[in-house]
């Protein structure tokens, strides 16, 4: 760059030191954002004739050339390597006035790079953040099928990782897919707050040309237009939002890797993956490693790391735009790339595992899950709660005194302990009615979840 022309010319007489010419440079990264930024540029210049700073001749000049510089990209792979640039809208600008001259020199009239470029990354980011919604939505459809796979199996459930009561398998799925579907509504209010147009701030006080920024913003898409140009230019508050609701889907993403592989572990025996998703060891030939979803609870922390990233260079910026701000984009880019991938090999692994069934059924079946049940049998037949849950609790530590389950012991040593029991108490402690129990919208009776599964899918068509 030592050199060459920057784009602030007349003040300066000597020329940029190469290191920091080279630590200022952002076109590394930033040409992720070429095409939107063309996108304003082509809207910025209707907006400036219309304002008559250019003639009709000058914007048709420059409306070709866009559309030149954007065909050159798209088909040649060094187009962006031919002129060492500060960033794309300098990139961009410098073109024009290779192939154009003057009428290119006066696209940047009324506007900064620093609306600029808050234009250009909200632009491209609105398309992204579309792009994670219809992704989550592909994992949820995953978790919909893996539930609907095995519709009649149970799982025991855990409360600090120690068996608790049985659930169908399709509401641990569906348990997740909750998770995802507030992310996904998340991202749809994210969306809002990013669809806002900055263009027509300039570098922070507003432009004084006669642009109709209202007719720009409808021209690119944008909801509405910024209130306040200081504000405008410095804000990145919507890139913060969208990494902590891509944290949020990582933190969903990373619980349940940790229950897939934990479930697929010899201890658990639950789960299966199928070769697909696993990788084996160099050195020990029995392995079956789920290095898929331990990657993707790996890349949670990642995440976590560019939101407090993002959160740190914003956090003592006074106004208005800072040189501090482009850090903003590789810490959202690789967050997008990040969630897009993770959410993509997620949804792969939850279409290759298989639930051991038998194995499920018979883990849901033992470890006395079905002592809540019971108290709450005698709870109905009238006993306080408090006082039948100490009943219980006796019944099986007895239970566990003879080596058998709750319903391995005796009416006559259940009666022992509670009057109240009686010969339905057998029924009532089967894992079928310790399911079907669970009643109650958002409880696990085969019901409730059969009418979940309705309105998951019915959700995952509507958008
Ligand atoms: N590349 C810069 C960024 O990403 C935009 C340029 C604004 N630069 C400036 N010196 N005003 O933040």
């Amino acid at each position: 760059m030592s050199g060459s022309k920057n784009l602030w010319g007349g003040r300066f007489e000597g020329v940029a030191d190469e290191g920091f010419a080279s630590f200022n440079r952002s076109f590394g990264f930033d040409r992720k954002l070429f095409e939107a930024d063309v996108r304003a540029s082509l809207a910025h210049c209707a907006g400036l004739r219309r304002a008559g700073v250019l003639s009709e001749q000058e914007a048709e000049q420059i409306r070709n050339c866009l559309q030149t510089i954007l065909k050159r990209a798209a088909t040649d792979a060094s187009y962006f390597d031919e002129l060492p640039s500060e960033d794309v809208h300098s990139f961009i600008e410098a073109r024009l006035v290779q192939l154009i001259g003057d009428a290119g020199r006066k696209l940047h009239t009324g506007r900064s790079r620093n609306d600029q470029v808050a234009t250009a990354f909200r632009l491209w980011l609105r398309d992204e953040v579309d792009a994670v919604a219809e992704s989550l939505r592909l994992a949820q459809g995953a978790l919909v099928e893996l539930a609907e796979a095995h519709r009649e199996a149970v799982l025991p459930g855990y409360t600090h990782l120690q068996r608790a009561q049985p659930v169908l398998w399709a509401h641990w799925c569906l348990a997740y897919f909750e998770m995802l579907q507030r992310d996904r509504v998340r991202m749809a209010e994210v969306r809002r707050r990013v669809n806002v147009m900055p263009l027509g701030s300039a570098a922070l006080a507003g432009t004084s040309y006669e642009i109709d920024r209202a007719a720009v913003a409808r021209e690119l898409g944008f909801e509405s237009i910024s209130r306040n140009s200081l504000d405008a230019v410095s804000d990145r508050d919507f890139c913060i939002e969208f990494a902590s609701a891509s944290a949020l889907v990582m933190l969903h993403l990373s619980r349940l890797a940790e229950d897939i592989i934990l479930y697929s572990t010899t201890e658990f025996g639950l789960l299966e993956l199928s070769d697909a998703v696993a990788t084996g060891s160099s050195l020990m030939p029995q392995k079956k490693n789920p290095d898929s979803m331990e990657l993707v609870r790996g890349k949670a922390g990642r995440v976590y790391g560019h939101l407090t990233a993002l959160l740190t260079v914003m956090k003592g910026l006074p106004l208005a735009y800072n040189k501090d701000m482009q850090e903003d984009k590789e810490a959202v880019f690789d967050t997008v790339q990040t969630v897009k991938a993770s959410l993509e090999v997620a949804a792969t692994v939850l279409g290759n595992v298989t639930l051991n069934e038998e194995r499920a059924r018979e883990a849901a079946a033992r470890g006395y899950m079905n002592a809540t049940e019971l108290a709450d049998y005698l709870a109905r037949k009238g006993l306080p709660f408090r006082e039948a849950h100490d009943a219980v609790g006796r019944i099986v530590l007895r239970a566990i005194e003879r080596g058998v389950e709750l319903d391995g012991l005796t009416l006559e040593e259940m009666r022992a302990f509670s009057p109240l029991i009686e010969e339905d108490v057998y029924a009532a402690l089967s894992l079928e009615q310790t399911l079907k129990t669970k009643a109650q919208t958002g409880g696990t009776s085969p019901a409730r979840v059969a009418e979940a599964l309705t309105a998951a899918r019915a959700l995952l068509d509507e958008s």
